[in-house]
């Protein structure tokens, strides 16, 4: 996972920016990796790569050879979004999302860190109250290349009487569940030691067996409570009182759907960066989509993705300095009122996506060099 830029050898970083507001927002993030080389000195070198609808519309596949060639000939890889509306009634095979899943499995990216941390001065951009939202600060470890997204058999048919019927299948087996909750446990250990495993055990086998293995693991965490509930009351906790939780580890599906209930705890789906870790290249993505209602405008905000950048230098390249100081200049950018149409609340300065990337480059030089 780690490269060091060794003998002055760069870090190489395949860019695939996708789908709607995925190059809007991801021109922001590279500004950021411009301004982070300039200032500490490093060496990115960057290779485009076409993936999702606009990989389709160009090669007639949503995840080309050559992007796969690119992707694991990098150190690491920073996706903007998929998905178009274009796209809706074509079979999953050629979805663009079914790109981003091939290369989430390419990649062996098995666990999906997706920190959901509510910024002080965002407190009133969550449409939930003020004292329910104060102090989130969690992290879902979501498993990406297993469950219902990639079990087989799968596909529409029809039966014997000649009706419709659609099958998909959620299998886990041990070692998909062993190795993803340990990367929940390491993570929490780091943190405030819980363990919120969530499933569906009252009816689900996939659940039962995910509970079994979760329980066994934690046993090498003796420092790290460990709690089990089911998905419905999670999603329910989630915005009743969000500051139960540390770490939430939980299967692709129900990790899905909570870390988009979880963004609204933090104002906007808009702020959500993750990290896709396991195998030897990382994988950094906003949490929001594609956006196609907003996109070309230039309003999407940034900062998933500029965070997303961050996480890449934290858990990639190991470069700690640079990745807290790019989270230093987003919390800034919010504290001194800049916000994108999605978090401005009518106080503040409104600024478009370009606005809000060149305030983070601004900040980070203003760190760096003190008048
Ligand atoms: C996400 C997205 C993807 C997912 C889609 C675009 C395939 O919703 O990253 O959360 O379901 O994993
Ligand atoms: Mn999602």
């Amino acid at each position: 996972m780690v490269s060091q830029e060794v003998g002055g050898r760069a870090f190489r970083l395949a860019v695939l920016p996708g789908d709607g507001i995925g190059p809007e927002v991801i021109a922001q993030a590279v500004k950021v990796l411009r301004a982070i080389k300039e200032i500490y000195g490093h060496r990115f070198e960057l290779a485009y790569f076409p993936i999702g609808g606009v990989a389709l519309q160009e090669t007639g596949v949503p995840f080309p050879e050559e992007t796969r060639e690119g992707c694991v000939h990098s150190d690491a890889v920073l996706l903007g979004a998929v998905g178009a509306p274009e796209f809706d009634a074509t079979p999953p095979p050629l979805k663009p999302e079914t790109g981003l899943l091939e290369l989430r499995r390419s990649l062996g990216a098995f666990a999906n860190l997706r920190p959901a941390v509510l910024h002080e001065p965002l407190i009133e951009a969550s449409p939930l109250r003020p004292d329910v939202v104060r102090g989130t600060d969690l992290l879902i470890v979501r498993e990406l290349t297993g469950g219902l997204y990639f079990g087989t058999p799968r596909g529409l048919e029809r039966d014997a009487a000649g009706q419709e019927i659609a099958i998909n299948t959620l299998r886990y087996s041990r070692a998909e569940i062993e190795r993803v909750a340990r990367i929940a446990f390491q993570a929490a250990a780091r943190r405030r030691r819980k363990v919120t495993s969530v499933d569906k055990a009252n009816v689900l086998e996939t659940s039962q067996l995910w509970r079994r293995v979760v329980t066994e693991v934690a046993a090498e965490f003796p420092d790290v409570e460990l709690e089990h509930i089911y998905v419905d009351a999670c999603a329910m906790y989630l915005v009743a009182n969000p500051r139960r939780f540390d770490v939430i580890l939980t299967e692709n599906m129900f990790g899905d759907i909570l870390s988009d209930e979880a963004a609204m705890l933090t104002g906007s789906i808009g702020m959500l960066p993750s990290a896709s870790l396991g195998g030897r290249i990382g994988l950094y993505e906003p949490v929001h989509g594609s956006a196609p209602d907003i996109a070309g405008k230039g309003i999407a905000n940034p900062l998933a993705t500029i965070a997303s950048v961050a996480m890449m230098f934290r858990y990639s390249f190991e470069l700690f300095e640079e990745a807290a100081a790019i989270e230093r200049a987003i919390a800034r950018a919010l504290e001194r009122g800049y916000r994108t149409a999605d978090i401005y609340r009518g106080e503040g300065h409104l600024v478009g996506t370009e606005a809000m990337g060149d305030q983070i480059v601004a900040l980070l030089w203003e760190e760096a060099s003190p008048a």
